[in-house]
């Protein structure tokens, strides 16, 4: 491929030469019988990790068949406390701010009801378009638990570029009513707009709002730092960019300067006493009582010696490698695919963006599945019109941002679009 924009000065093998990361992708399964595959979508379901699935197998192989009930004792039970501190290294958060549990959805429940508990006198959450689909309907669910008075009020977008104006104003109301909450993902599923989550968190509190984040896009892909931008909820899931398996739970992170903040879910694993079945023990001091119910050892397995790996590869070399792969496709996408249809749906400024990319296509599903089929490339397609190429910068190589792009145009000029133009996948 030429090399007309500055992105493309250098071959992906010299990038890939020097690149302080490379080595971590040996750390990581990659099937033998799908050898050029291409996986871009390390932003849905990330790649297992060697370690991940050895303790996967001791867990099942030994530790369970062999110490059965005395297992909790050896480690199983403080596991949302022990995982969590280390997610916790990820985000700028201390140590007993962070516990690993349940799915991304409940957590932001117990989180959004909590919140709305704590600024009694409000009933308004503000949110956005870019935001999870199944976040508002999470949030909206949350606001009819609080009371027939909330509501939850989405602020429209331009489908790529999230809007602070519009936040503030929504914060601000018509009738003067303070707004009690602002949750919005950091970064956005579609367009992979990167909030600056400092300001935005700083709007909310000037209006007197308390503010929860999800951070299922951006864990492990963009620096976070909680602390510092003084966050006070944020929840995320660990099969993303965190490589943690399909359904590996989720945290949820509550600052320790919130003791007010209530778990609406209330049960024994969140208690300040889980194993004295007291029906009057009072919760637990820390995040730890956000917990409800036993932990999922099973499914938690895989997602420790994940979160070692990203801790060593370290989240400034993997944003500077993930930005000069997102940056390297869009050079790519305009020289090559946008003759051919394609329309970059992502910012352009790399420092508003994630790690994935969004292209739109009128026949984008289509070229989805070609992609899969014909190409061995794993994006996927949103609807109604875009793809997501999600660049997972732990164990990408650039030769794969090169060669996805040289295949995508393979599919559309050799017509994979009309041989797949009636596929319909139960998981797009
Ligand atoms: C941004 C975002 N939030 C929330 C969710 C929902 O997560 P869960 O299904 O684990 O509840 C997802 C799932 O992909 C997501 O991408």
């Amino acid at each position: 491929m030429s090399a007309s924009d500055p992105s493309l000065v250098r071959t992906a093998a010299e990038l890939d030469e020097a690149d302080p990361l490379a080595g971590f992708r040996n750390e990581f399964v990659h099937s033998e019988t799908e050898a050029d595959l291409i996986y871009l979508d390390g932003n849905s379901l990330g790649r297992p990790a060697r370690q991940s699935l050895e303790a996967a197998r001791a867990l099942l192989d030994q530790q369970w068949p062999s110490r059965l009930i005395r297992g909790w004792n050896e480690g199983w039970f403080e596991i949302p406390q022990r995982i969590g501190n280390r997610i916790a290294e990820l985000l700028g958060a201390s140590s007993g701010e962070v516990v690993l549990a349940d799915a991304t959805s409940v957590c932001l429940y117990k989180a959004a009801v909590a919140a709305l508990g704590a600024r009694p006198d409000r009933t308004r959450i503000i949110t956005d378009d870019q935001n999870f689909p199944s976040d508002i309907q999470v949030l909206r669910a949350a606001a009819r638990t609080v009371g027939p008075d909330h509501e939850v009020v989405v602020v429209p977008t331009d489908g790529i570029h999230a809007s602070l104006d519009g936040v503030r104003d929504a914060l601000a109301g018509d009738a003067g009513d303070g707004p009690a909450l602002l949750a919005l993902s950091q970064v956005s599923y579609r367009s992979g707009w990167c909030w600056d989550m400092a300001e935005a968190t700083a709007v909310a509190h000037e209006a007197g709002a308390l503010v929860l984040w999800d951070l299922c896009h951006s864990v492990g892909a963009v620096p976070i730092d909680l602390t510092a931008a003084n966050v006070d909820l944020a929840v995320g899931c660990t099969y993303k960019y965190l490589n943690g398996g399909p359904g590996s739970p989720a945290f949820i992170y509550v600052s320790s300067g919130l003791p007010q903040m209530v778990n609406p879910i209330v049960g024994w694993y969140g208690s300040d006493d889980p194993m004295g079945f007291d029906f009057d023990a009072g919760p637990a001091l820390d995040a730890s009582r956000f917990l409800t119910g036993t932990p999922p050892v099973l499914s938690s397995s895989p997602v420790g010696p994940a979160v070692e790996l990203m801790l060593e590869a370290g989240i400034d070399r993997l944003r500077a490698k993930s930005v000069a792969m997102t940056e390297r496709f869009i050079a790519l996408v305009d020289e090559h695919l946008v003759p051919l249809g394609f329309e970059v749906r992502s910012p352009r400024d790399f420092q508003r963006r994630g790690s994935h990319v969004s292209l739109s296509h009128p026949e984008a599903q289509a070229v989805g599945q070609a992609l899969l089929h014909e190409e061995s490339v794993v994006p996927d397609f949103r609807p109604p019109d875009f793809l997501r190429f999600g660049f997972a910068p732990i164990y990408l190589r650039f030769a794969d941002v090169d060669e996805a792009v040289a295949r995508i145009m393979r599919v559309v000029e050799g017509g994979g679009i009309d041989r797949w133009r009636d596929a319909a996948p139960i998981v797009p």
